[in-house]
């Protein structure tokens, strides 16, 4: 069988999907279609906002995929980092659990034809990142990875018959058949824009719709990644683990576009250096490691200078100069588009949001704290990353957990047929969220939940989440302010500084918030409830 992409008529055809099972996986980014190819030949229904491989962060991630395979690493150091940038509250089962089936993941990709740099012995290149104690950042053609890992998935998904594709439908809603039990999704085709919404039966959803980048004013995701999967779980009462924890990318391209076009830490690992607008190396007075130093230490640095008005640039002439274009043609590319030549001049930086730690409760095969709902990827918190990622798990984490997901289904819920879509008209429900809200929202989330966070600001940020959800009656606007709110509200209760979360009001860590943050959206409302209160 053909992969298909039904037209709209088909769609209501009771028989559209008599041959298929029912499981669906929403999100057509790295762990999605990861996910959807490790569970072939068993059929699954991928259902994406936008073309598969597009609209999505790991198309757009740069350095690689960490994994202990260089000589003199081992898993036990790549634990060890992982746990040490993690600032005291990864769950190390799990990321053992991740670290050690790193390098079997990497033999997928390649099978999967990635074509992952080599040397002429045909061993894989790595490249060094900010907190690695090795080299051990597996890449392609220097800062292509996200790109070539995303090529190879969408042609093998493409010729993987069971793999059916939904392209263009937003996933707006989980159905529920009881309190605790997921039984399908209701999306609105047209990329979003239809009237009409669709409902799809489902024994088994996999959530696997990435971050929160575009709550934000500056971010390096696409702007598809407003939290929408983790506010729909939420809304649908899954816990959500970790909310608080944001990480910025210290390197974005300071040249006033949205998204922020990122340039890599593998450029500080080549030994770029950071300076002010007086040409100081402000990073050597601040950490032993300078510009290696975690990620949340360097973007606070850089933030410190770009609000100061000293600025902040990266300068490559020296370490990377007339290799730039072959060594990192991505960045060279966004560099060129700015006007800049990076081999000659510095380019101009400011630290933007890039991942999300936080998100939907999962376990070590990927369930979450409802029956029939399992996340994969940025959307879910498994623990692996604590307060603070290190460099390049990300794609790891994706592809580990999607694989286990697979083998989890698989192994556990028996073959079935799929239940005919159904159509709801949606007159309550608007398409999308206005622009004018949307704006509002990423500006106080920037301006009071951001890499510098107070609990006035906090508070602040609060009323206004609040004003705007009683504005809107678009779910998909509601899925992102909850993400919202229990972002804010978990960082308003999180009375320390621990990696990623950073309070002046509080700027050290605190030995009782050694611990991870679990909350549902009824516990969150019942805090707004009491903040507004005492406010
Ligand atoms: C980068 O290339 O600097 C980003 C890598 C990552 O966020 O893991």
């Amino acid at each position: 069988m053909a992969p298909i992409a039904p037209k709209q008529a088909e769609l209501f055809s009771p028989d559209a999907f008599a041959d298929s099972d029912d499981v669906i996986i929403i999100g057509g980014g790295l762990a999605g279609l990861f996910c959807a190819l490790k569970m072939a030949p068993r059929a699954v229904t991928v259902l994406a906002a936008a073309p598969i491989g597009t609209g999505a962060s790991s198309a757009w991630a740069q350095a690689g995929i960490a994994a202990a395979v260089s000589k003199g690493d081992t898993v036990d150091k790549h634990l060890a980092d992982t746990l040490e940038a993690g600032a005291g509250i990864v769950d190390e089962n799990i990321a053992a659990l991740m670290v050690g089936q790193a390098a079997d993941r990497i033999h997928d990709l390649l099978e999967y034809g990635v074509p992952f740099d080599t040397d002429l012995e045909g061993r894989l290149i790595t490249s060094r990142e900010a907190a690695h104690s090795e080299n051990r950042v597996v890449r392609v053609k220097g800062d292509m990875a996200g790109k070539a890992i995303m090529g190879a998935l969408v042609s093998a998904v493409h010729n993987t018959p069971s793999i059916r594709l939904l392209e263009g439908y937003v996933a707006e809603e989980l159905v529920m058949s009881s309190k605790q039990q997921v039984a399908g999704l209701i999306a609105r085709p047209d990329e979003g824009r239809s009237q009409t919404r669709i409902e799809l039966k489902a024994r088994a959803v996999v959530i696997a719709t990435g971050g929160v980048g575009a709550l934000y004013e500056v971010t390096t995701n696409p702007k598809q990644a407003r939290g929408g999967g983790a506010g729909m779980a939420a809304r649908a009462g899954a816990v959500i683990a970790d909310p608080e924890f944001v990480q910025f990318h210290p390197t974005a391209i300071n040249v006033g576009k949205d998204p922020a076009p990122l340039a890599t830490e593998a450029l500080r690992g080549e030994g770029c250096t950071l300076h002010n607008d007086a040409g100081e190396r402000f990073m050597v007075a601040i950490d032993e490691d300078a510009e290696m130093a975690p990620r949340d230490i360097v973007a606070r640095a850089i933030f410190e200078e770009v609000t100061s008005g000293r600025g902040a640039w990266l300068d490559c002439t020296k370490a990377v100069g007339d290799h730039f274009e072959d060594e990192f043609p991505t960045v060279f590319g966004y560099c060129q588009d700015a006007g800049i030549d990076p081999s000659k001049e510095r380019i101009p930086v400011i630290p933007a949001v890039h991942y999300h730690m936080g998100g939907i409760l999962t376990d070590a095969d990927g369930r979450t704290s409802l029956d029939g709902l399992w996340a994969c990827g940025e959307v879910t918190s498994t623990g692996a990353h604590g307060a603070n990622r290190l460099a390049s798990n990300s794609l790891l984490e994706a592809v580990v957990f999607s694989s286990r997901i697979a083998d989890d289904i698989v192994e556990h819920l028996p073959v079935s047929e799929l239940h005919p879509i159904g159509q709801r008209s949606g007159p309550e429900d608007t398409t999308e969220p206005s622009p004018e809200n949307l704006k509002k929202l990423r500006a106080t989330m920037s301006k009071y939940v951001g890499v510098i966070r107070t609990a006035e600001g906090m508070k602040k940020a609060i009323s206004i989440i609040v004003e705007l959800s009683e504005k809107s009656n678009s779910s998909r606007f509601a899925n992102t302010i909850t993400t919202a709110k229990m972002i804010t509200v978990a960082a308003l209760l999180r009375e320390e500084s621990r990696g990623g979360h950073f309070r002046t009001d509080f700027p050290d860590p605190v030995e009782s918030w050694k611990r991870r943050t679990f909350l549902t959206l009824a516990e969150v409302e019942k805090a707004i409830e009491e903040i507004c209160e005492t406010a």
